[in-house]
């Protein structure tokens, strides 16, 4: 891919999508068409420092709308589609699944109709235009590791427990299906626990931060002792970029931050933190906020990504070590008090106590 390139990314207004974007525009890589649809999750602040670039177009809407969709890509001609639209909160995938069949398999495959028919007119039988659909996808897909299984790789089998991790493999299975009947040049990356900037306050880690700044109680569920494989949000994006240059078209690509921690580590790590920028607030020792809760259902034990594939063909690996990374998130949050207003509306607010009233 190149400077001259145009990508049209979906869920561009999220927290990986914006990273990506910001990414892309900040070096020039491709000029950018962001189709986003504005659910509780995308927030167009997240581009803000966008709104005088002329490469980059924002286009509200639905990947399911297919007339929309199709519009876009004539008016456009894109190189590339990286397919970030989704759902993506486990949680809620368990107290309200139907968004998440909607969007993650209904939108993925009418994102992949029209995107076949504009490959087949446009692309297929043109030797000047590299055309790449990369659907980004979760490390949930492969279901939980026992604590001394080996990592996964690219080949273990599907094996999802979520509503959330079923509706992604779904559409994992879409994409390849497409590669496999119309030769479709598609790729997945599959990735792990991202954290940093923008993230939506109802992950793990920024709920953490801001809880604890604020002295409010720190929910981890069970015995904490989940294990999940962490990357900061600007590897994972990098990655993808490599993904997209120098991937193989049908390929299946791991990534992972090789940072597995249980999440009791990652609380303890985050009000350590808050000890150390705060001295002197009365929330001190942080980990004293710490609860533990009722248990999320059908909660994964373990996930762990090898992503030896990607770093021996393509030359990526992750960069960010963990500590950096949950520094520079940390502070962040604590720099950036309007976009957390912006995103604490009444739906937030409602989300989370009916999500931990059910656990207390
Ligand atoms: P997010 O929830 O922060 O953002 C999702 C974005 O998609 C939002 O901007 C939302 O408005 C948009 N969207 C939702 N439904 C849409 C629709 N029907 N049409 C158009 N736009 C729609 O999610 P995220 O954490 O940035 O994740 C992005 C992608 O990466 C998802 O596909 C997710 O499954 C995958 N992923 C996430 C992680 C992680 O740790 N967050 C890890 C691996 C893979
Ligand atoms: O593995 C990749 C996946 O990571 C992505 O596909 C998902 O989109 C993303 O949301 C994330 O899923 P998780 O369920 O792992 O992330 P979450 O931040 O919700 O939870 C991380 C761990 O922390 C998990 O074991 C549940 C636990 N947890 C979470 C919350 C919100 C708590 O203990 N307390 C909490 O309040």
């Amino acid at each position: 891919m190149n400077s001259s390139d145009t990508y049209l990314v979906t869920g561009g207004c999220g927290f990986i999508g914006s990273s990506f974007i910001l990414l892309c525009r900040k070096n020039n890589k491709a000029d950018i068409v962001n189709l986003d649809a504005l659910t509780y999750a995308g927030n167009p602040l997240n581009l803000a420092e966008l709104q005088n670039d002329s490469h980059y177009h924002f286009h509200k809407g639905d990947i399911g709308d297919k007339e929309l969709v199709a519009s876009l890509l004539e008016q456009y001609k894109p190189d590339a589609i990286v397919n970030f639209a989704a759902e993506s909160h486990v949680d809620r995938s368990i107290f309200g699944p139907e968004d998440f069949m909607k969007t993650n398999i209904m939108g993925t495959f009418h994102l992949l109709q029209v995107s076949l028919d504009y490959w087949e007119r446009h692309c297929k039988n043109n030797p000047g235009k590299r055309f790449r659909f990369l659907h980004v996808s979760t490390d949930e897909v492969y279901g939980s590791l026992g604590s001394d299984d080996p990592p996964f790789q690219e080949t273990t089998p599907y094996s999802p427990n979520s509503p959330y991790s079923a509706s992604k493999a779904a559409s994992d299975h879409l994409v390849r299906a497409y590669v496999h009947t119309f030769g479709f040049p598609g790729a997945i990356t599959n990735c792990s626990n991202n954290y940093g900037p923008r993230q939506f306050p109802e992950k793990l880690i920024p709920l953490m931060i801001l809880n604890a700044r604020e002295g409010k109680p720190l929910p981890v569920y069970g015995d904490g002792m989940n294990v999940r494989d962490w990357i900061f949000v600007n590897d994972h994006c990098e990655a993808i970029l490599s993904v997209l240059d120098k991937g193989t078209p049908g390929e299946t690509y791991n990534i992972g931050g090789n940072c597995e921690k249980p999440n009791i580590e990652i609380v303890r790590a985050i009000t350590g933190v808050m000890d150390e920028l705060f001295p002197d607030s009365p929330h001190v020792p942080h980990s004293s906020l710490i609860h533990f809760v009722k248990d999320r259902p059908g909660h994964d034990r373990r996930y762990a990504v090898d992503c030896s594939k990607i770093t021996r063909e393509l030359g990526w690996k992750p960069s960010m070590t963990f500590e950096q990374g949950l520094n520079h998130t940390v502070q962040w949050y604590m720099d950036n008090p309007q976009w957390v207003g912006s995103v604490r509306s009444g739906d937030y607010l409602k989300w989370l106590e009916k999500n931990y009233e059910k656990r207390s």
